[in-house]
């Protein structure tokens, strides 16, 4: 047996209404899982060394289903635009610079130690389309301890010349050369299919895609309904389909392969405009939402209805979409999923209730880390991520419970001030 414990004040969610927090207990992790959480350590477990916290808060690990490591760098810049002009005056003129290697080995090792510092253990993240920067990230990544899906991203129209790939058929074939480089190479680090979104992959390019997906079974992400002029202009792109959603799913990108009827792992960021029938699909398809608040306002793409997409029995995670959004943080996130929701009932749906802090840290833990199995939790059988946190820094004139104490961390960011301690698949990271 080989197993440690942490002792301190645990917090963890079973559910999105089931929020569960312990004062001085312990969080059991035994080859890599966690085998529960008690108030005395088993007998059974009396080997296991025990992690004094003292004082301080352990939680699930963080989940960031959607980053974009190369816009790290630019990160709180030209923030009033929206989408698409975002994209050509911020988003591309940066991801542009990654075809020189040197300077994606500085940006990315920035990126890299932020997210090991962080409090997030897993994540989604898109790199560029350049295949030896993406591999770069990935062995940053690789070396931070913590485990993520990387994609190289496919786009083949839709942006400036230098950021486009030659053709349908070079990005494929860039695409294969990368995911066997990445197979071999990486344990932690996992290829991801990468369409950009939409506007900027021309039919054939999907097509390939879809074949790569079923010879080597990897997951996808892109973007779905973000924004009015991106969901015009994929209506005129595709004006045989129904809905956004419909497009992916036409190419066997959307939670099922068209080839196989198997289900395909697939993360969708934003989903703000979603029809009826795109939800119906990514139910039935089991595709999970990436909720990007921050992004959201930002770019003033609009308001996800997050919550009824949780009451409709959607998976759906919480993605900082940096640079969309400014800060990685995914306690932010959390907050800010919250605050969006209440906007969203008071002034566009008085029907559907604000999102609540027990549904938004299950968003951020649990419902996120759904995407990488049994992953977000401290109940049995879950891989043991965590981290440790320590509000000391913010006095408070009473004692608060475990419960108050996690809220105000949440709302007061208190992972961009430090994270204590880190550990993901039972592995310490600091
Ligand atoms: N849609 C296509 N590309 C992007 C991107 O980089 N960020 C966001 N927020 N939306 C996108
Ligand atoms: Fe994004």
């Amino acid at each position: 047996m080989n197993g440690f414990a942490l002792k301190g004040h645990v917090c963890y969610s079973k559910s999105a209404g089931e929020l569960c927090t312990y004062a001085d207990h312990y969080a059991v992790c035994i080859d890599g899982k966690s085998v529960g959480v008690f108030a005395a350590l088993p007998q059974e477990y009396a080997q296991a060394e025990i992690i004094d916290c003292g004082d301080r808060l352990i939680l699930p690990g963080l989940i960031d289903l959607h980053i974009h490591a190369p816009q790290y760098a630019y990160r709180g810049l030209g923030m009033d635009l929206e989408l698409m002009d975002w994209l050509e005056q911020q988003a591309f003129p940066e991801e542009i610079k990654y075809q020189d290697l040197g300077y994606a080995e500085c940006a990315y090792s920035m990126f890299a130690e932020q997210m090991k510092r962080s409090a997030t253990t897993r994540a989604c993240i898109f790199a560029t389309k350049h295949r030896a920067a993406t591999e770069i990230l990935m062995q940053l990544m690789e070396e931070t301890g913590l485990i993520s899906y990387v994609g190289k991203v496919n786009m083949d129209r839709g942006a400036p010349g230098a950021l486009c790939e030659e053709s349908a058929g070079a990005s494929a074939a860039e695409t294969i050369t990368w995911i066997k480089n990445a197979v071999e190479k990486f344990q932690r680090t996992k290829p991801i299919l990468t369409p950009r979104f939409v506007p900027c992959c021309t039919d054939e390019l999907m097509e390939r895609l879809q074949k790569i997906q079923v010879t080597y079974g990897v997951p996808v992400q892109s973007h779905l309904s973000e924004n009015h002029g991106e969901i015009s202009l994929v209506h005129e792109l595709r004006p045989q389909n129904g809905f956004y959603g419909e497009v992916y799913n036409d190419f066997g990108l959307f939670g099922k392969s068209r080839a196989t009827e198997e289900s395909v792992k697939t993360v969708m960021a934003h989903c703000v405009w979603s029809s009826e029938k795109e939800v119906e699909l990514m139910k039935k398809n089991g595709v999970f939402v990436a909720h990007c608040p921050a992004s959201n306002m930002n770019l003033s793409s609009g308001i996800a209805p997050i919550k009824s997409y949780l009451k409709h029995g959607l998976r759906v995670g919480l993605g900082s979409d940096v640079a969309g959004g400014q800060s990685e943080s995914i306690f932010r996130a959390m907050t800010d999923a919250i605050q969006v929701s209440k906007l969203y009932w008071r002034l566009v749906d008085q029907g559907i209730q604000p999102v609540t802090f027990s549904e938004a840290f299950y968003m951020a833990t649990k419902g996120g880390g759904e995407f990488f199995g049994k992953v977000g939790s401290f109940e049995e059988g879950y891989a043991f991520d965590a981290i440790v946190l320590d509000d000391a820094c913010i006095p408070h004139p009473q004692k608060l419970t475990v419960r108050q104490r996690l809220e105000r961390a949440a709302y007061l960011a208190l992972d961009q001030k430090g994270v204590w301690k880190k550990y993901v698949d039972g592995m310490q990271v600091f």
